[in-house]
């Protein structure tokens, strides 16, 4: 029954009587993309650079993308993990080529993939004691990290904002500083399971792990025949130029969480282990409803089929380096509002000096959409399609607004 009173009523009105109100919006209201760009319902348009926070790898609408989901949508949407279907089976394939020898599970968020590392640590740890539970389960992280809002997900990232009011969390997690080697070496004992590390910490402000520290952790899970479990949530399917950003440590992990930017858009995560760890898994001991449906690896399979043809990882690599070198000079230019500029590919983090959300709202009204990250930090995620025109206009409006605000 539409009234024509529930007709006019608007957007942002509706979303205020009855959206859950756990996100602090913007005052936008998005109806259109088209690549980088995005329209909001009064026509405006902006170069959006949020991505859908590392999500739209392709942009919005890519045509090959699109085809693919329309194609898949009118064949078969939905099956069950009872039964195979051809499109799971061909990305698991794709997926092995980039991560190398094991098995992929396939869910549907950033959060559902960590939770099956989280299991497939406490899997190992009751191989490790010969079957025994509650013998070796712990697990350690890294201070700062961000591993998604699910209960082991959320008892994996020690940060007040997130675990604050729902305590109490999954037991077994430690925690060591990032890139301190020894600390983490510190927190080993014989109830330990797994280290488990974002590559390059992306909510907490574009933090990357060394190559020394990366390195330094996987001989430690050697030594003590831990699980390396990395998480590529949002630096991973190409973000950082490299397929996972790993590959640049030349560090092989025993398990990765992925998602977000592997549909494109299109909702799914996965992980992947390696064969011997992979096989601690059997019939009944997890599983997902909707993972792997074939519409949601339709999509997958176009976001790689687009980075293969298109070779984006190749320009992702070119075209960030004179974009974070223009980045970077704010550094220079701006030196009492910004302090740092870090990142790897087009997974960039600029750090102010001072609040970051006015700097956000000013680059909105500006025609640029970015999120935020802990630490005062504007985060640049362009999809992996920008063009250097677009790059170059992304510095340009920082600029500008920087300067306003000098
Ligand atoms: C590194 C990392 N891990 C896990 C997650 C959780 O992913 P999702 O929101 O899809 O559950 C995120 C989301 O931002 C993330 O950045």
């Amino acid at each position: 029954m539409n009234s024509p009173t529930i007709l006019r009523t608007s957007t942002a009105d509706l979303y205020d009587a009855h959206v859950l109100k756990n996100y602090a919006r913007a005052p936008l209201t998005l109806v259109r993309g088209r690549g980088a760009l995005v329209w909001d319902d009064q026509g405006k348009q902006y170069l959006d650079f949020t991505s859908g926070i590392a999500v739209n790898a392709l942009g919005h609408c890519h045509p090959h993308w699109v085809a693919a989901i329309q194609r898949q949508a009118a064949e078969l949407i939905h099956v069950s993990n009872l039964f195979r279907n051809p499109n799971q089976a061909e990305l698991a394939r794709r997926l092995i080529g980039y991560a190398g020898p094991g098995r992929v599970f396939f869910c549907n968020s950033g959060a559902e993939a960590n939770e099956a590392l989280i299991k497939l640590a406490r899997l190992h740890g009751v191989a490790k004691s010969g079957g025994e539970e509650g013998k070796c389960f712990k697990i350690i992280c890294a201070k700062n990290a961000f591993h998604g809002r699910t209960y082991g997900g959320m008892s994996a990232t020690p940060q007040e904002k997130i675990q604050k009011g729902f305590r109490p969390l999954v037991p077994g997690f430690e925690f060591g500083e990032l890139n301190n080697l020894q600390s983490f070496a510190d927190l080993v004992d014989d109830q330990t399971a797994a280290i488990f590390l974002e590559t390059i910490q992306g909510e907490s402000g574009i933090n990357p792990c060394t190559t020394e520290f990366l390195r330094g952790v996987r001989e430690l899970c050697n030594k003590h025949n831990l699980l390396l479990l990395l998480d590529e949530v949002q630096c991973g399917i190409g973000r950082t130029g490299k397929f996972y950003s790993f590959e640049y440590a030349g560090v092989q992990p025993d398990a990765i969480g992925m998602a977000k930017g592997l549909g494109g858009g299109f909702p799914i995560g996965a992980m992947w282990a390696r064969e011997n760890a992979a096989e601690l898994f059997h019939p009944g001991n997890h599983g997902t409803t909707f993972g792997g449906t074939p519409l949601a690896c339709a999509a997958a399979l176009a976001v790689l089929d687009v980075i293969e043809r298109e070779r984006l990882l190749e320009k992702v690599t070119f075209n960030s380096v004179g974009w974070r070198a223009a980045l970077k000079q704010f550094v220079k230019d701006f030196p009492k509002q910004v302090v740092a500029v870090r990142g790897q590919g087009y997974l960039v983090g600029v750090q102010l000096a001072g609040e970051v959300a006015p700097v956000q709202a000013a680059l909105r009204e500006a025609g640029l959409l970015v999120p935020t990250a802990g630490g005062n930090v504007i985060r640049l995620l362009p999809p992996l399609t920008a063009t250097p025109d677009e790059l170059a206009q992304s510095v340009e409006i920082l600029r500008k607004v920087l300067t306003a605000k000098a």
